[in-house]
C-alpha cells in the first residue's frame, strides 16, 4: 500500500482507516492529496473485505487545516471553479459510499477540514478539535461544499453565523450545534470510532448501504417523495439475501451471517 504520497493507509480487521499524512502541513488538502483520497476511497468501496472506512489526520494537531492556501492563491474563475468542482466531486463520493464512513475530527478542520467531515456520514472529535469556514477571512468562500452541507446538518441561522464571520469553534460547541455526534478525549478517539464502526458493522450491509442513500436522497425532497423513496428502497431490500438472513435468524434466536448480498 506503498502507493501514496501523502496518505496512509490501514487495514484492522474490515474496518478500512485513511490517515491523511501532511502534518508539516496540518494535513491541508492540495489537489495531489484529494486525487489520493479519490483512489483510496474508491478502492476501499470496491474491497469486499472492507465493511466501514474512518478518515483521521496525522499527528495530534489536525484532522485537516483546509483546502492548501498555497494553490487557492494563484486561482482564477476558471480554474477556481474546476478546482472545487473537483474537491465537491471527491466530498459526493464519500457522503454516498455504500459503507458507513465516520470522521476521527483530531483537531483543526478548518475549511475544507470541515467540509470532509461533513461529508462523511457519522463526526467524532477529540476534545481539542477547533472547526470551522474560515474562508472570508482569506477573501474567499467556502468551495467543498461548505455553505450546503453545513445549513443542511446544523441549519441555516447557525450556519451563516459561522460562514459569515468564519470563526472557529471549539468541540464542546460544534456538539451543542450538531456538527458534530460526539467528543471524546483525544486518547479514547481512535477506539470510540473503532467501536462504532463495529456496531454498525455487526447490521446487515446492504441494509447499511440502503439506510445512507435513503437518508441521503431523501432528505431534500418534500417528505411524500422522500416516504416513497423509502418504500421503494425498503422493498429492494426485502429481496436481498441479507434479509431473509437477518429475519429468519431472529425467529430461530440465533445471530444473524450476513453476505452483504
Ligand atoms: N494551507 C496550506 N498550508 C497550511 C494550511 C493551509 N490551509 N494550514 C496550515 N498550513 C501550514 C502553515 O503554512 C505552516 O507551514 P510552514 O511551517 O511551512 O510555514 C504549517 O502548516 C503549520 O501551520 P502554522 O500556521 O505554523 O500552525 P499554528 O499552530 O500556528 O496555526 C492554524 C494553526 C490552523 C490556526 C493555522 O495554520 C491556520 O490558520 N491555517 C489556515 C486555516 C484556514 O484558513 N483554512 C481554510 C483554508 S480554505
Amino acid at each position: 500500500m506503498g502507493e501514496y504520497k501523502n496518505l496512509e493507509i490501514r487495514q484492522e480487521e474490515n474496518i478500512g482507516w485513511i490517515i491523511i499524512n501532511r502534518p508539516d502541513k496540518l494535513n491541508a488538502l492540495n489537489q495531489e492529496t484529494i486525487k489520493e483520497l479519490h483512489k483510496a476511497f474508491s478502492s476501499f468501496q470496491d474491497d469486499s473485505r472492507i465493511k466501514a472506512v474512518l478518515l483521521k489526520g496525522s499527528g495530534e494537531k489536525a484532522f485537516v487545516a483546509g483546502a492548501d492556501i498555497k494553490e487557492l492563491s494563484g486561482l482564477d474563475s476558471s480554474s477556481g471553479k474546476k478546482y472545487v468542482l473537483e474537491g465537491q466531486e471527491l466530498m459526493s463520493l464519500i457522503e454516498n459510499f455504500r459503507k458507513p464512513v465516520i470522521a476521527a475530527v483530531n483537531g483543526y478542520a478548518l475549511g475544507g477540514g470541515t467540509e470532509l467531515a461533513l461529508a462523511c456520514h457519522i463526526r467524532i472529535a477529540s476534545d481539542n478539535a477547533k472547526m470551522g469556514q474560515p474562508e472570508v477571512k482569506l477573501g474567499l468562500i467556502p468551495g467543498f461544499g461548505g455553505t450546503q452541507r453545513l445549513p443542511r446538518l446544523v441549519g441555516k441561522g447557525v450556519a451563516m453565523e459561522m460562514i459569515l464571520s468564519g470563526k472557529t469553534i471549539n468541540a464542546q460547541e460544534a456538539l451543542r450545534i450538531g456538527l458534530v455526534n460526539k467528543v471524546v478525549s483525544q486518547e479514547e478517539l481512535i477506539p470510540t470510532c473503532e467501536a462504532l464502526a463495529r456496531e454498525i458493522i455487526a447490521g446487515g450491509p446492504k441494509a447499511v448501504e440502503y439506510c445512507i442513500k435513503s437518508i441521503n436522497k431523501g432528505l431534500d425532497r418534500p417528505l411524500d417523495e422522500g416516504l416513497l423513496l423509502e418504500a421503494e428502497l425498503f422493498g429492494e431490500v426485502c429481496s436481498t439475501q441479507d434479509s431473509k438472513e437477518g429475519t429468519k435468524a431472529f425467529l430461530e434466536k440465533r445471530k444473524p451471517e450476513f453476505q452483504g448480498r
